[in-house]
């Protein structure tokens, strides 16, 4: 079967061609993105993906004026055009159509949505996650701003592409030599007092709504939560480390740098972590 997109307004086959070749996003990268999970049918933290998608767009000054009803319709039919129940949906709104100029447009341009979809599956992401994935670090090269969403992932495709090298799940950024966060993930550890330390919110990082699910989760479970930089070294000698993300949901980590976390197998906590988030995610 072949794959149906949303573009701009119309659904069409993902090979039929349908680039806009003066796209502010195709040639300044000027737009956003979310990616959502969904499984057997539902959206996990929809809420929280549709309130980002509007806070990149007011970061970038976007006006895209769809309403969240109107989203949410698009965001069902492209599933059903393509069949799926167990998705990953990629949607992405850029600046629009105008004459190539680095300053916005004088005359506000229609923004751009495109909307695709790939299958996933939770079976198959839960047995990652019994194994552990291995992760490596590089410096964090990035603009400024990567608390907006936005579709500059230039030096984080790189940084993936560099983990894939070397058989690596994850890249995990560093500055001054602290974690920032994943190449499409947050970052967090479990030290030798039992708590979780993330990177607080902050310009530095995409604050992740897996992230915020599994803060919630954590309370839930009664666990201590430090939001603070963690340095590498305190990587290194964490009990337990693992990576969140709407794809990954919670991920152990087994090894940095080829070194082992704790006894180098998916860190107890953090499974028992998966699951609460799992319980705070799914619509119930
Ligand atoms: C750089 C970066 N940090 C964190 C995340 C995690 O965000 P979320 O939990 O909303 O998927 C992502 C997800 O794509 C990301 O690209």
């Amino acid at each position: 079967m072949s794959r149906i997109a949303y573009v701009d307004g119309f659904y069409r086959r993902l090979s039929e061609p349908h680039i806009y070749v003066e796209d502010r996003g195709y040639q300044f990268s000027d737009g956003i993105y979310e990616v959502c999970l969904v499984v057997d049918g539902q959206y996990w933290d929809e809420a929280g993906h549709m309130a980002r998608l509007r806070r990149s767009l007011e970061g970038l000054d976007i006006p895209f004026q769809m309403s969240s009803a109107s989203l949410k319709i698009i965001m069902r039919e492209v599933l059903r055009r393509n069949r799926l129940r167990d998705a990953l949906v990629y949607m992405q709104i850029s600046r629009g159509v105008a004459p190539r100029d680095h300053p916005f447009p004088d005359k506000p341009t229609l923004p751009v949505m495109v909307m695709t979809v790939k299958p996933y599956s939770l079976a198959a992401n839960d047995a990652l996650a019994q194994k552990g994935i291995k992760i490596v670090t590089m410096p964090d090269i990035r603009w400024g701003r990567v608390d907006i969403k936005s579709i500059s992932l230039l030096p984080n495709a790189l940084a993936k592409q560099e983990a894939k090298s070397k058989k690596a799940y994850e890249a995990w950024l560093l500055k001054e030599n602290k974690i920032t966060e994943g190449s499409s993930s947050n970052a967090w550890i479990i030290n030798a007092s039992g708590s979780l330390v993330t990177r607080p919110l902050s310009n530095e990082i995409l604050g992740g709504i897996t992230r915020e699910s599994v803060l919630k989760a954590v309370t839930s479970l009664g666990l201590k939560v430090e939001e603070r930089a963690f340095t590498y070294e305190e990587a290194l000698e964490a009990k337990e480390a693992f990576i969140t993300s709407a794809s990954s949901l919670v991920m152990p980590v087994t090894h940095i740098d080829d070194q082992q976390i704790g006894d180098g197998q998916a860190g107890p906590q953090t499974l028992k972590l998966r699951d609460a988030y799992k319980q705070v995610a799914r619509p119930s």
